[in-house]
């Protein structure tokens, strides 16, 4: 048996917008319909329970006969994964982390995907779904085999968005306070989640994430830095996802290394770094 490491996957994981057209095998769709069922991969650690669903697509129409539309950014997907949760931040937060955690199991499964909050038709995905009334769709993700050549459009869409930039350590995290940069040698025993959240996917790969590690070492203390009306015309905050993104990449790090710790809540009051500076969650080493 190959144990697979999640930060080696993390690690390795890019946005992928152009498939084979090899549809998904049947024993990899029911090993993703488990995981999409199974109650305990939907819950996140604020408590928030989202949802999944699975629509298979043949040219991007569904069995329906609906055409799913993603503006010509995704090529080939065999299927779609959408995700669904209701319209506040612990539920944005927790249905991101959540569906991260079904990135990561894609990936090792060798299936692409690519987080989708803003290129694509919600109409049309809300004509083939049945939403609630306090429910919404945050993202999607088509799923399907990696095409191993990129089209022109694909390296494009990279090259705009700077997707292969990831910000380095001293633009992102911070040592006690937001005066002094964190430099990667002195973060010890949380080096590498550190180091997983800045490989993270984010939208128009923004990296929102600021973390500040306290100076006893025992603290991660996680703010978003608001890209100023970021998302404003969508009706939610969609770089609240990149957080949840970023706690998922930490924790499955951290449970790797044997290094345990839970989530809470508790404002530092740490003098901020602009005005889109906010506190969202804090990682505590246990004792
Ligand atoms: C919340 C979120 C929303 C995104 N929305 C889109 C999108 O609408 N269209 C798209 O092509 N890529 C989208 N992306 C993918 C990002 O552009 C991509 O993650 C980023 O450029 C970094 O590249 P990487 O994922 O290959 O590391 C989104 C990513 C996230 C996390």
């Amino acid at each position: 048996m190959i144990i697979k490491s999640v930060i080696d996957t993390m690690s390795k994981r890019q946005s992928v917008r152009t498939y084979e057209t090899q549809k998904i095998t049947a024993s990899h769709l029911n090993e993703i319909n488990d995981y999409i069922n199974d109650e305990h991969h939907l819950i996140g650690p604020f408590g928030k329970k989202g949802r999944i669903v699975m629509v298979q697509v043949t040219n991007n129409v569904t069995d329906k006969g609906i055409k799913l539309g993603t503006y010509g950014f995704i090529k080939n997907p065999s299927a779609y994964l959408v995700g669904i949760t209701e319209n506040n931040q612990d539920s944005l937060l927790d249905f991101a982390y959540t569906f991260q955690k079904l990135v990561l199991f894609l990936t090792e499964l060798g299936i692409g995907t690519c987080w989708m909050g803003g290129t694509f038709s919600r109409n049309s995905f809300e004509k083939e779904i049945q939403i609630g009334e306090s429910e919404f769709i945050p993202c999607i993700t088509p799923i399907g085999y990696p095409n191993q050549k990129q089209r022109i459009f694909d390296k494009a869409v990279r090259l705009v968005v700077k997707a292969d930039n990831k910000k380095p350590w001293d633009k992102l995290f911070y040592d006690t306070s937001f005066e002094r940069a964190l430099i990667k040698e002195n973060a010890g025993l949380f080096e590498i989640p550190i180091e997983m959240v800045r490989l993270g996917p984010s939208a128009s790969n923004k990296q929102p994430w600021r973390l500040v590690l306290s100076e006893d070492r025992k603290v991660c203390h996680f703010y978003i830095e608001h890209t100023p009306n970021y998302s404003a015309k969508l009706g939610y905050d969609m770089q609240l996802l990149d957080m949840g993104i970023a706690m998922c990449h930490f924790e499955l790090a951290c449970q790797e290394l044997n290094i345990s710790g839970y989530w809470g809540v508790e404002d530092p009051n740490i003098n901020p770094l602009s005005g889109n500076t906010e506190y969202i969650v804090s990682w505590y080493l246990d004792r």
